[in-house]
């Protein structure tokens, strides 16, 4: 099974990611780990990178594609994943629907949270881990980017039946709770249909 989840700066995407991930025994994979870790580490995709991400800006489509590409091939991946920060951007979603041929069914959860919780998150977030990116001038540059570029993929998912909105201004565990009944009935789904196939 494949998740995707979205939603702005501080919704909770990476703090749901790793809880649904547990529960499935799938890979987290957080585009915003990876590339800060590429940052931390001076690679050369850390150079390329992190002039964009401490303006709050995107990484461009195609760094950003070739490494959801390298990271999906690996083979914790091959029977299922939870994909936190990607895709941000249509092209992203494109790229993505290419990468999940043959692949099982994919689910989307947009996580909406208004924008005042994000900023009072984002800010408590900063005091406790300091992340280069959550002074206030880039925080608004950030939710600026995602009104602009990554809401227009809500749009290109809705028209499928596998998006699911779910209030993300609620405690933690309710949040997941929310989000294991919508996905759920597809996870039930796509077991019953493998066993078929295979038997
Ligand atoms: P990324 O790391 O993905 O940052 P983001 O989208 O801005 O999201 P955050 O990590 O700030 O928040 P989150 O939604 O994961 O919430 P969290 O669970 O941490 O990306 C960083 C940068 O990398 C981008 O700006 C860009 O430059 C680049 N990048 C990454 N992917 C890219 C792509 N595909 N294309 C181009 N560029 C890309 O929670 C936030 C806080 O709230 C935490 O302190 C948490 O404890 C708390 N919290 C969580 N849930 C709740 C709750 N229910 N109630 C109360 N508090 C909560």
């Amino acid at each position: 099974m494949h998740l995707v989840l979205i939603g702005p700066p501080g919704s909770g995407k990476g703090t749901q990611a790793s809880r649904v991930a547990l529960a499935w025994g799938a890979p987290h994979i957080s585009t915003g780990d990876i590339l800060r870790r590429a940052v931390a580490s001076g690679s050369m995709l850390g150079d390329a990178v992190k002039d964009a991400m401490s303006r709050g800006e995107l990484v461009s489509d195609e760094i950003m594609t070739d490494l959801v590409a390298e990271r999906l091939a690996d083979l914790d991946a091959t029977s299922g994943f939870v994909l936190d920060g990607f895709p941000r951007t249509v092209d992203q979603a494109l790229a993505l629907d290419a990468l999940m041929e043959e692949r099982g069914p994919l689910a989307v959860v947009e996580l909406s949270v208004p924008d005042d919780e994000l900023v009072r998150r984002i800010g408590h977030r900063r005091v406790l881990e300091g992340r280069m990116d959550d002074n206030d001038a880039v925080v608004r540059e950030r939710l600026a980017v995602y009104y602009r570029s990554t809401q227009p993929v809500i749009d290109f998912y809705k028209a499928r039946r596998t998006l699911f909105t779910i209030d993300g201004n609620l405690p933690a565990e309710d949040v997941t709770e929310r989000i294991n009944l919508a996905v759920n009935p597809l996870v039930d789904l796509f077991v019953t249909q493998s066993k078929n196939a295979s038997s």
